[in-house]
């Protein structure tokens, strides 16, 4: 347990399932007040049980709706005084080879994966511009840097997502605000269904460790972005398994 973290306020979107459920409650062990967001309450309020800490607030928004998650955020901060720390993590595919995506599922997933996070951080970063303190990491992927067949969309929002984090580490540095990249390669999770082995190994194997890694070692990276020790740390995309 990192008592650094103890009782520190960090939101974590797309926190339902997958990664985002797994680092929720790497946060809320370490003491943290956690905020989960996802599409469906129902789904979030199974996190908190399973988690079974008093520590997890659960809230029902999608993170492309900017008015809902602006109301959110303000309850939270008129309640706890801070937002220390912001996961953007909510994403989706839409995978198809170009000719056959369309405009519709190539909107989708860039309003989710790119402009959600604009979204968020647009609002969450008010706070801690207030509070001169933050850190922001957002969840990009591999596949941002090394691109995949018919992942031209979800490419490109990645892409999007580490440019956005340069930017904005610049931005906000100056005010004492963190802004890093996680970049997972193949997580076994929901989004990973419909991707075949020899995919996943076509991809693992381009890592500088050719090994396919766990949700636990993406919640390993954030406590350590998190850690006092890497505030030097700004506008870094850490490569699970490196690249
Ligand atoms: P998942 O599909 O298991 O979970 C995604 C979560 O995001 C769910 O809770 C879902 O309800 C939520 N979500 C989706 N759209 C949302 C929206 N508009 N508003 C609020 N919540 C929304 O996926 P996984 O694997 O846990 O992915 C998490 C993040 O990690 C994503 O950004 C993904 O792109 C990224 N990633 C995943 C990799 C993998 O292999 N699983 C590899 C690299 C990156």
């Amino acid at each position: 347990m990192n008592l650094e973290l103890k009782d520190k306020v960090a939101i974590v979107t797309g926190a339902s399932r997958g990664i985002g459920k797994s680092i929720a409650e790497k946060l809320a062990n370490n003491g943290c007040r956690v905020v989960i967001i996802s599409r469906k309450i129902e789904d979030l309020n199974k996190v908190k049980d399973k988690i079974n800490s008093s520590k997890i607030l659960c809230y029902e928004c999608d993170t492309t709706n900017q008015n809902k998650f602006k109301e959110i955020i303000k309850e939270i901060y008129d309640k706890f005084g801070s937002i220390d720390i912001l996961i953007n993590n909510a994403g989706i595919t839409r995978d198809k080879l170009l000719l056959r995506l369309n405009e519709k599922e190539w909107d989708e997933v860039i309003n989710v994966n790119l402009k959600g996070y604009y979204n968020t951080i647009k609002i969450v970063s008010r706070y801690m511009l207030k509070n001169r303190s933050g850190k922001i990491i957002n969840i990009s992927s591999v596949i941002g840097q090394i691109g995949n067949s018919g992942q031209s969309n979800y490419a490109a929002s990645k892409a999007g997502v580490e440019g956005m984090t340069r930017a904005l580490a610049v931005e906000l540095g100056v005010k004492n605000i963190n802004v890093n990249c996680i970049a997972p390669g193949p997580i076994q999770t929901d989004l990973l269904k419909g991707i075949t082995d020899t995919q996943i190994k076509k991809i693992t194997s381009q890592q500088v460790i050719p090994k396919q890694f766990q949700k636990s070692d993406v919640c390993d990276l954030v406590e350590l972005l998190l850690d006092e020790r890497a505030s030097s740390l700004s506008g870094q995309v850490l490569h699970v398994g490196g690249f």
